[in-house]
């Protein structure tokens, strides 16, 4: 299992200004791995999503069955991460986008991951099936 988070929060934490401490997360966060039994199978790494994607793409053995994103959520992240995903995941590999239809408590449709899923499931039409969940996630199938 490949871990990819900043762990320094982003954007709409920042612009609701929730209040975690997120060296508290990471420290909890490394002590839950680990303590964990199977933590031999578990890589974490401290960089943006995009940069950590663009990582594992370049290594041959790290093509995925699943993938969870729920770290940044701008269009723009949504975009990016979403399309690199779509590259790193096996065929019969199963994508959740957490948020899809959460407006992260603004009108500003740059700042909600909505749009970026829609034109990547139209765009990426033959390759994928796609539904939301009755908790507003995305779930995207590769063919
Ligand atoms: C809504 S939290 C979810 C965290 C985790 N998925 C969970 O369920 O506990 C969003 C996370 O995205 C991370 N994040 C924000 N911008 C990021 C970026 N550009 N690259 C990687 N992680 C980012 C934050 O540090 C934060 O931990």
């Amino acid at each position: 299992m490949f871990c990819i988070d900043t762990w320094k929060g982003g954007e709409e934490i920042e612009r609701v200004n929730l209040p975690f401490d997120m060296m508290e997360v990471l420290k909890n966060f490394v002590k839950n791995v680990n303590e964990h039994p199977q933590r031999s199978k578990i890589q974490y790494h401290v960089t943006t999503s995009q940069r950590g994607l663009i990582d594992l793409l370049r290594r041959k053995e790290s093509v995925v069955n699943f993938i969870y994103l729920d770290g940044p959520h701008t269009q723009r992240d949504t975009l990016v991460d979403l399309t690199l995903s779509l590259c790193l995941l096996k065929p019969g590999g199963m994508i959740i986008v957490d948020d899809y239809k959460n407006q992260m408590a603004t009108k500003n449709t740059l700042l909600q991951p909505r749009k970026a899923v829609d034109f990547v499931v139209e765009t990426f039409d033959n390759e994928v099936e796609s539904f939301v969940t009755p908790e507003h996630q995305a779930v995207i199938i590769k063919k």
